[in-house]
């Protein structure tokens, strides 16, 4: 007997960029699954009920981008440690009434660094510059893999103090030492890891970030990807590695297709087939 199709959707608006249709699939096929994945866009106001719409067309799950995040996660009966930390969803599973969300963000960057970029976290210093919901989905996955320090930075640097207040107890937890500093004051002082979580590169926005934050040697990891910002370049002209996001975005799809199918997909080929195009 031939297995039923079974349907999917990301969220977002706007969503014609979205690439999560595209990974899905390639995960299916080299899985031998059969699924249904499309590119849903949801006015503003209406987000809910295109959620209730789609489990009442037997939606088996769902992916959540931008700018639904907290929606998702309110909407959310059940929620994943990771989500309910965050207080946002990117991944969400429809079982009969429940309605479970989870982020799949935060281990997207850790595997991408880990795994694809062999960057080991634990003893690192690292620098997260951004307080907004791509900033705060993602820190409890990095003070998990035990760095001994992480430094958060925000153009308004009381979001910061803020997610640093709510995270604090976590970075006890994990032995990290978790600090503020403000863009303007970060000292000349090394970071092994320079992550960009800020929507500055989105908008070809001035970024006002000192370039002695870089160095040789360090690897700066912008969030964004599919063009170049600002902050890569400068961050390549101080002799430091880069990478862009487009790995923590297939990472962050497979941790969703593993919560949906519980089959791990191999993600190498998937990244290097949406980088050459
Ligand atoms: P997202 O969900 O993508 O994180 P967001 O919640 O709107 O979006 O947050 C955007 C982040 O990018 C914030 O940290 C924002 O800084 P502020 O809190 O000061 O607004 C940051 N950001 C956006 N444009 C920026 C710029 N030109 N320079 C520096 N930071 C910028």
């Amino acid at each position: 007997m031939t297995e039923l199709k079974k349907h999917f959707a990301v969220i977002g608006n706007p969503i014609h960029h979205s690439l999560s249709p595209q990974i899905h699939s390639a995960f299916a096929k080299e899985a031998g699954l059969h699924i249904d994945y499309k590119a849903l866009l949801s006015p503003l106001d209406e987000f809910k009920n295109t959620i209730h719409q789609l489990i009442a067309q037997k939606l088996s799950g769902a992916n959540v981008t931008l700018p639904f995040k907290k929606e998702a996660y309110e909407l959310a009966s059940q929620h994943s440690s990771h989500s309910r930390i965050a207080e946002a969803v990117n991944t969400l599973e429809f079982k009969g009434d429940q309605i479970i969300g989870h982020n799949t963000d935060g281990i997207g960057l850790v595997r991408d660094l880990e795994q694809n970029l062999n960057v080991d976290l634990k003893r690192k210093k690292i620098l997260l510059i951004g307080a907004g919901g791509a900033a705060e989905g993602v820190i409890y996955s990095i003070l998990e893999k035990e760095p001994s320090e992480l430094t958060l930075t925000n153009r308004t640097i009381e979001k910061s103090h803020v997610i640093r207040n709510k995270m604090d107890v976590h970075a006890k937890s994990f032995n990290v030492n978790l600090n503020v500093i403000e863009m303007a004051k970060l000292p000349d002082q090394y970071f092994d890891i320079i992550i960009n979580a800020t929507s500055a590169g989105l908008n070809n926005a001035e970024f006002d970030l000192n370039h002695k934050v870089f160095h040789e040697g360090s690897l700066a990891y912008d969030m964004m990807y599919g063009k170049e910002t600002s902050f890569i370049r400068e961050a390549q002209s101080q002799g430091s590695k880069t990478s862009d996001g487009l790995g923590m975005l297939v990472e962050q799809a497979a941790e969703a297709f593993f919560i949906w199918h519980h089959i791990k997909p191999k993600t190498k080929s998937v990244i290097e087939s949406l980088r050459a195009l």
